[in-house]
């Protein structure tokens, strides 16, 4: 059965209820059949959005979680709070999380227990340096930020999740990555996973992240292991998203 593709926004720190109104407005006009659809949205704006797209195509999750239940860790959001707003996603080891905020392969992992055990679905963000990519070591980079998840958690746990490839040189720079390296990268993250479970690897969606836009998204889609995309920048714009879930839906 072929994989369905997903185009899923990141708003990281944008966002105000005035603007989010307009979008969230376009973003479920604009949903279709042909093409699963998400926006993981800043905290505050969870209620927002739950309210807007209830009983809509548009599913919707958060950007980071608590690897923690409950306690006193001020300015910590759990698991379960996510649900009770009705979040379908949570996207876990973003790059901009690992780099700025330390967050650790193993650490990830846990989130992403977590998210599983509470029923969200982590999008796992996996993705290489320039430093790193010119230095050869983009394979080695993915599959150790892969492999703390499959240690801690098992391959079967691919089938309630999302990967997300992001090279950290092609986030909100205006670099994409070609469809070429960008295809080569999912289908070595694909055969890793296909070497523990053939099965699993087949069936998983592998995005890809930085500097999707309108523009190049049907291109970068078309490509085998490429089941859609995880969309910074261009997920603020409505016309743009909205394309680039046509897009998405074409395919
Ligand atoms: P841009 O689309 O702005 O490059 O961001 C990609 C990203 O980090 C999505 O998580």
């Amino acid at each position: 059965m072929p994989r369905r593709k997903l185009v899923a926004g990141n708003w990281k720190m944008h966002g105000s209820l005035a603007a989010n109104a307009a979008l969230l407005n376009a973003v479920s006009a604009a949903a279709s059949a042909g093409c699963d659809s998400a926006v993981c949205v800043p905290y505050p704006y969870l209620a927002q959005t739950q309210a807007a797209l209830f009983g809509k195509a548009v599913a919707w999750g958060a950007q980071n979680l608590s690897q923690h239940a409950q306690g006193a860790f001020t300015g910590e959001v759990n698991a379960a709070m996510l649900v009770e707003f009705g979040c379908k996603y949570v996207i876990v080891g973003h790059s901009e999380r690992r780099a700025l905020y330390g967050e650790s392969s193993e650490l990830v992992a846990h989130k992403y227990e977590v998210a599983q055990q509470a029923g969200l679905v982590p999008i796992l963000c996996l993705g290489e340096t320039l430093e790193q990519r010119e230095a050869g070591q983009t394979g080695a980079v993915v599959t150790e930020q892969l492999d703390a998840v499959l240690n801690r958690c098992g391959v079967a746990s691919l089938d309630k999740a999302v990967i997300a490839y992001e090279p950290v040189w092609a986030i909100g720079t205006g670099r994409t990555a070609t469809p070429e390296q960008a295809q080569e990268t999912h289908a070595l993250i694909r055969a890793h996973i296909a070497k523990l479970d053939a099965g699993v690897a087949d069936r998983v969606q592998i995005l890809y992240g930085g500097s999707v836009k309108a523009n190049n998204a049907a291109e970068l889609f078309a490509q085998t292991d490429i089941d859609g995309g995880l969309i910074g920048g261009a997920s603020l714009v409505a016309d743009d998203f909205s394309a680039i879930m046509r897009a998405g839906a074409a395919v």
